[in-house]
């Protein structure tokens, strides 16, 4: 069965915009920012992961979309704070002024902040689990977002280019990858298995699966920032050369970054073999992940 990934993002920010809070009598310049954020658009990738996992083994969309909120609420923050000036110092973002811009520094500092942990509020409440059921989504996501994950990932990355001279090998880009951009992935699919109940080998073979998807989207990802235009992306194009960041591009070149990103995809694709998919959401999103222009 084909799972319609359209109508699914629509239900996703449809979700996203009643979590977040409307309007706050102490804040709303922060409250703006927070919606500013989180609704200005983005391909969904991650929530739509969280739902796509849960329903093909069986489990409900309405108990998966919490769970998928928090992700991306997770993920607008990592956007928020890696366009600031301090870190990727980019000033578009989904075609838009970034956060930053249009809001103020302190506001988007603010903002993400807010963004995080209205994401674990989110988790604590989630429908129809059980405490244990919650408590490990909070666990996943909490060990995705922190020190071990995006967050370590992100100060690798801006550390890298103080030692611009030292060969980065394969090994230690793929780490990078995993930690800044495939901890948020893997705990996308992850959370959509344990909302549905998943038992523990399905759980390793999701894991297995998006691990790949999740270092083939960042070394697309370093692609695109090299073959792609700013109005195609929606940010600014070559940041990653501006930034003197080390990449796959950099390493392999255009050609066998893109090899490279295919072969992830394939693993990918190959860790699902012999589990029973109520449809093909998590194939083709692998798909857009990797085969994607923006
Ligand atoms: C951008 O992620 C940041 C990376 C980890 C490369 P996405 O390309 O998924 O961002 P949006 O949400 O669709 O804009
Ligand atoms: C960012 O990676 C990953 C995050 C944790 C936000 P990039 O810096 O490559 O993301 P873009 O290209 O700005 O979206
Ligand atoms: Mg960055
Ligand atoms: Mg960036
Ligand atoms: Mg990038």
């Amino acid at each position: 069965m084909t799972l319609d990934l359209a109508s699914l993002k629509q239900s996703i920010e449809h979700a996203l915009s009643q979590h977040l809070p409307a309007t706050s009598d102490i804040a709303p310049a922060l409250v703006d920012a927070m919606r500013y954020a989180a609704l200005g658009g983005g391909k969904r990738l991650r929530p739509m992961f969280t739902c796509a996992a849960a329903t093909a083994l069986g489990g409900n969309l309405d108990k998966a979309l919490p769970a998928a909120c928090a992700v991306e609420l997770v993920h607008t923050y990592s956007l928020v704070h890696d366009d600031l000036p301090a870190m990727d110092d980019d000033e578009l973002r989904h075609g838009k002024p970034a956060t930053h811009i249009a809001h103020g520094e302190a506001n988007a500092i603010l903002a993400g902040d807010a963004l995080l942990t209205l994401a674990f509020e989110l988790l604590t409440e989630l429908p129809g689990l059980t405490p244990n059921q919650r408590l490990a989504c909070v666990r996943t996501l909490a060990a995705a977002a922190g020190w071990q994950g995006m967050v370590g990932g992100q100060v690798l990355d801006m550390a890298l280019p103080e030692h611009a001279s030292a060969r980065v090998d394969q090994r230690c880009l793929e780490a990078l990858h995993a930690a800044k951009t495939g901890r948020l992935i893997r705990a996308s699919v992850l959370m959509g298995g344990q909302v549905a109940g998943a038992a523990l080998p399905v759980l390793e073979q999701l894991e297995t699966f998006a691990d790949a998807v999740g270092l083939a989207f960042q070394v697309r990802d370093d692609v695109l920032d090299v073959t792609g235009t700013t109005e195609e992306l929606g940010k600014p194009a070559g940041s990653d050369i501006q930034g003197n960041k080390h990449t796959f591009v950099q390493l392999l070149g255009v050609e066998g970054a893109n090899r490279y990103a295919d072969e992830l995809l394939q693993r990918a694709l190959d860790a699902l073999t012999g589990l029973t998919l109520a449809h093909d959401g998590l194939q083709q999103l692998a798909n857009r992940a990797v085969n994607r222009s923006y």
